[in-house]
Formats: C-alpha cells, structure tokens, sequence
C-alpha cells in the first residue's frame, strides 16, 4: 500500500520556546486569586479555541475579519511596494497562515516566512499547508508566546524583515503591554524594517455589542472553552453550565470587555485550591480595545515605530498601518 506523498515545499524544523507550557498553572491560580478574577485572553487557542476562533471570523456579525481581507487585497501592491523585494516575513500570532497568503502573493522575491504561535499544533498544521502551497519560500515556525522574548532564526541573515500583525490583536493587549510589545518587535525586526498591523476602530456601540455577543453563540462557546481548558490540562472542576457569556463596552477604557459570569454560588477546584465564587462574580477574560487613528500613531511612536502610511475601510471600521523603526 503506497501513502500519499505530501508536499512540504522548504518547511524547517520548529523551533519551540517552552514558556507557554510553564506558566499556564501558575497564571490560573493567580488570577482565579484576584479580587476581579481573571483568566489571560491567550489561553482561548488551544486546539479547540483556535477552531472557534476561525469560526468567529467567519460570522456575519464578525466585521473585523472580512473588512481587514478586504483592505488587505485592495492595497496589497502598495504593501508590496513599501516593503520592497526579498523580505522575510515574520507574522505574530499566525493562527491559521490566512490572510498572509495575499500579502505573500504580492510580495516580490519574499525570502522566507516565520510563523510565530503559542498554539503549536494549530502552528505546524498550518505552517504545512502554507509550505505545501508555496513549495519554494522556506518556512520556519515558532512555538512561542510572542509577547516573551524570542530569537528570530539565523536563516534571516541581514535580509529586509516585516512584521505582520493582522486582527488586531494588538486591541487584546493593555495600552502598556501593546507599547512593551511594539518595541519588543522592533528591536527583533531591527532598524529600518517594517511592521504591517491592523487595528480595530472606535465605533458604533450598536455594531460592536453584536460582534462580540454574535446570535450563533460561538463567542460565548470561545469564552467557555478556556474553563474546558482549566479542567483538561490543570485537573480543574469548573461545571461549564454554571458559567454564562457576557461580552460589554466600556467606554472610559474605551474596550469591550468579555466576562463569564457566575450563575450561582459555587466553589470551584484547580490544582487543589479552592476558588469561591459568589452568584453574579465574573471571571475576567479578554478586553478588546478600540482605537482612534491619531491614537494609535502616538502609541506607536512611544515604543519607537513611525506612522508611513494607513488605510481605512468606507465605513471606518478597521485599519491597516504600515509602521517603520524610527
Ligand atoms: C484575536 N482578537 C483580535 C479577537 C478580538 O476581536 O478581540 C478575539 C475575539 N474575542 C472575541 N471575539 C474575537
């Protein structure tokens, strides 16, 4: 009997940086601890997380995926264009390998790809089929939390880098740890290299509370999973039907916030500490901030980045921008 030869173009071994793995306990007994409990947003992408995420982007009420795809592919020639011939293309957070796919195929010469993911199965899954489809670019990827210190692989050389951080992502993080991570990048990316990065905008609350508490219930079954997670990998006993989805703004921070809220008193065990939870007390689980374009410019340049150019949808829901290292 003869498999089915699998095509994985110039695909390198990953390289692993194992902080995610260490600190998942100690992160979870510490947040449960706090007077506002807390769970971090990164701990949403395991296997299952990852695949309800995809499908979040895949929601009517979801804007930022498709209005990002669709920015992407009208001024895909002029990223090309900004960017230059031969660069490596370092994405954090690759998730499934999407939506670079078009900034790949309008890139001229680009000299490798490093996908950069705390999920390491949904990295390697991913990173094959990219390979498999562009058979000559190398692929190198990183199982990371790309918020810690990491190394980009000697493959790189002096060759032209661009960061790629599309979904805004960059809204998960606290406006200091969104500073602390842009200056992270660009001292790994190095002087005068870029950094493509999308941004989610301030915008009609209306659209925003629909976007994040979808009818479908992915969001909430996303929200959820991570108490799966606590029970799976950390012996936890969260009763998952005890726990109900909230997802709110909140304009002063000027965020949404998403929240599982307590349907009862109950206590709950995780590694043999017990967390008690009064009816009505939320677990605290990602804050999704939104952003002004003038605002975002200033926090980029507080972390060393020049503004060289932006882009915005029709509606002003999104935006892409194309930072340089000052
Ligand atoms: C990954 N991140 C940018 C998403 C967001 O919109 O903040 C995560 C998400 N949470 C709920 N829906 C999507």
């Amino acid at each position: 009997m003869s498999g089915t030869a699998v095509n994985l173009g110039l695909l390198r071994d990953y390289i692993e940086y194992g902080h995610a793995a260490d600190s998942f306990l100690d992160d979870v007994l510490e947040g449960l601890s706090q007077t506002q409990k807390k769970l971090s947003s990164k701990y949403f992408y395991d296997e299952r997380g990852s695949k309800l995420f995809d499908d979040i982007c895949e929601l009517p009420e979801y804007y930022p995926t498709r209005t990002e795809t669709g920015l992407l592919r009208t001024y895909a020639a002029e990223f090309a264009e900004l960017i230059g011939a031969n660069a490596s293309v370092v994405e954090f957070g690759s998730g499934s390998s999407t939506k670079v796919r078009i900034l790949l195929d309008a890139l001229e010469s680009p000299a490798a790809y490093i996908p950069v993911d705390i999920s390491r199965e949904h990295l390697l899954e991913s990173s094959k089929s990219l390979a498999s489809a562009y058979p000559d670019l190398p692929v190198v990827p990183i199982a990371a939390d790309y918020t810690r210190p990491f190394h980009l692989p000697d493959i790189l050389g002096e060759a032209t880098r661009v960061g790629f951080f599309p979904g805004s992502t960059i809204g998960n993080f606290s406006r200091d740890a969104a500073v602390e991570f842009l200056r992270t990048a660009a001292s790994d990316l190095g002087a005068d290299n870029g950094l493509l990065i999308g941004v989610d905008l301030r915008k009609d609350v209306g659209v925003l509370h629909a976007a994040y508490n979808d009818v479908a219930g992915i969001t909430a079954a996303f929200n959820i999973n991570v108490l799966r997670r606590v029970n799976r990998e950390l012996g936890g006993n969260f009763d998952l039907d005890a726990f109900t989805h909230d997802a709110r703004w909140v304009a002063d921070q000027s965020r949404i916030e998403m929240h599982l809220v307590s349907e009862r008193d109950q206590e709950v065990w995780v590694d043999g500490k017990c967390f008690v939870f009064a009816a009505g007390e939320s677990i605290h689980t990602e804050d999704s901030h939104k952003y002004g374009i003038e605002e975002f410019h200033t926090l980029a340049a507080k972390a060393g980045w020049c503004s060289i150019r932006h882009w915005t949808d029709t509606e002003d829901l999104f935006s892409l921008h194309y930072l340089r290292v000052a």
